[in-house]
């Protein structure tokens, strides 16, 4: 007797190309979009859901934004890659650093991953150092470097005793000023710090008052450069750097996703004085999609849309749901509380936000976490199925859309208070 034929695997490895953005199966039926628009996203069974994941952050002017639309057909149709130097790419690089104070130079690439690598390349360039010290539990991409110590990773825990260092990465505590000495103590190769200034990628923790402050002087006193990446936080809690707003100086920045409202946009910026060397050609930067005209139109657009965008009020609408929802908790006796901000913030199933890397992975409940996921699923809501995952709120939530969205999450959180104990 012949064995039966093995079913062949599909040929989509996963069923998406990137791990991360996998959602489970609900009642044994996959999810799979077929549209989105504003503050809302179609399957394909044509179930609407309210979105609060928005392409991992990408969208802060809503799905499929008119006029980003209007701009990327134009470019389409003047042909997507000519190869050579085009007007749009200088427009879009004029739009993104008019709102980046010193940080008035721009190289354009694909992803935040490739803006990281770069702004990584150009420390080591300019200092002639070779290690990047970054935070463990921060999320930079997910090339072999950077992806040390990333959310959940093993050697995030940073358990040995030996500071590791791997290639060329270190990592060092988040919130931790003693750790910032140590880390400096008797080294004198780090070219540069890399932080993340809100730990996003790890729910979304705030950084302690007073200690990006000791981070950027601890820095300058020795000679390394800061790096910020604001590929998450760029653009979403007010219309520049995060970074900015809380009093930090990088002389680089990875921005990506709110730049270009989901098409594949991401950029290197920095001072003049420091992009002056990548004018000199070190270090090597390449790219045949890189500063592309669909791209750059998309940035051009993205940029004056978010010029109307009025972010307090957006912000003012995200806390409110935020308060709406520790309430319902409340009421359901469960304990909860959200981290963040009203744009962009992670639910913790606990009394108080954690303050630390090692804090908020003891204080991860994944199977509550998806439990939360697969019943707003239920109802309509799209949520990260996440412990770490964010909820994002864009101009395009509004009341209307966020009271739908608060009572959703009313229910849910009433149904699971047997579970969540
Ligand atoms: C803070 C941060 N940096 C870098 C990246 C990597 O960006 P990309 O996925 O566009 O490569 C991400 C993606 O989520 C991010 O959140």
């Amino acid at each position: 007797m012949t064995a039966p034929p093995e079913k062949p695997m599909p040929p989509l490895v996963g069923g998406i190309s990137s791990a991360g953005r996998s959602l489970p199966e609900l009642d044994g039926v996959k999810f799979r979009t077929a549209r989105a628009k504003g503050p809302y996203l179609w399957d394909e069974d044509g179930r609407r859901y309210i979105d609060l994941v928005q392409g991992f952050g990408a969208a802060m002017l809503g799905h499929s934004a008119e006029a980003v639309n209007a701009a990327v057909s134009e470019a389409v149709a003047a042909g997507a890659l000519p190869g050579f130097a085009h007007g749009a790419e200088e427009r879009a690089a004029a739009a993104l650093t008019r709102r980046t104070g010193k940080l008035t130079r721009a190289i354009f690439v694909n992803s935040g991953s490739e803006a990281v690598q770069l702004a990584c390349q150009t420390a080591r360039a300019r200092t002639g150092r070779r290690l990047i010290a970054k935070f463990a539990g921060a999320y930079h991409g997910w090339h072999d470097g950077p992806a040390l110590g990333r959310p959940g990773s093993p050697e995030a825990k940073l358990d040995d005793e030996e500071r590791k260092v791997q290639g060329q990465f270190t990592l060092l505590r988040f919130n931790d000023t003693d750790d910032i000495e140590r880390l400096f103590s008797g080294r004198h190769d780090i070219a540069a710090i890399l932080i993340e200034p809100v730990l996003a990628n790890a729910g979304c923790i705030r950084p302690a008052p007073s200690y990006l402050k000791s981070l950027a002087q601890a820095a300058r006193r020795h000679g390394a450069l800061l790096i910020a990446d604001e590929v998450l936080m760029g653009f979403r809690v007010h219309n520049g750097l995060f970074s900015h707003q809380c009093g930090l100086s990088p002389e680089l920045a990875a921005v990506g996703k709110a730049i270009g409202s989901g098409v594949a946009v991401a950029a290197l910026i920095g001072t003049d004085e420091i992009m002056a060397d990548e004018d000199g050609g070190r270090p090597l930067r390449a790219g045949t999609y890189s500063g592309n005209p669909v791209a750059s139109a998309a940035v051009s657009a993205t940029m004056a849309g978010l010029e109307n965008i009025d972010y307090r009020r957006v912000l003012a609408r995200g806390d409110r749901l935020r308060a709406r929802l520790s309430a319902a908790a409340a009421n359901a006796g469960l304990t909860l509380c959200t981290s963040g901000f009203g744009s962009m913030f992670t639910i913790w199933f606990r009394e108080t936000p954690p303050g630390s890397y090692a804090a908020a992975l003891a204080a991860r409940r994944p199977e509550l976490s998806m439990q939360l996921h697969l019943r707003l699923r239920r109802r309509g809501v799209l949520t990260m199925p996440d412990g770490f995952g964010r909820c994002f709120i864009t101009a395009a939530h509004d009341d209307e859309v966020l009271e739908e969205t608060a009572s959703i999450f009313e229910q849910v959180l009433a149904e699971m208070a047997d579970i969540a104990g």
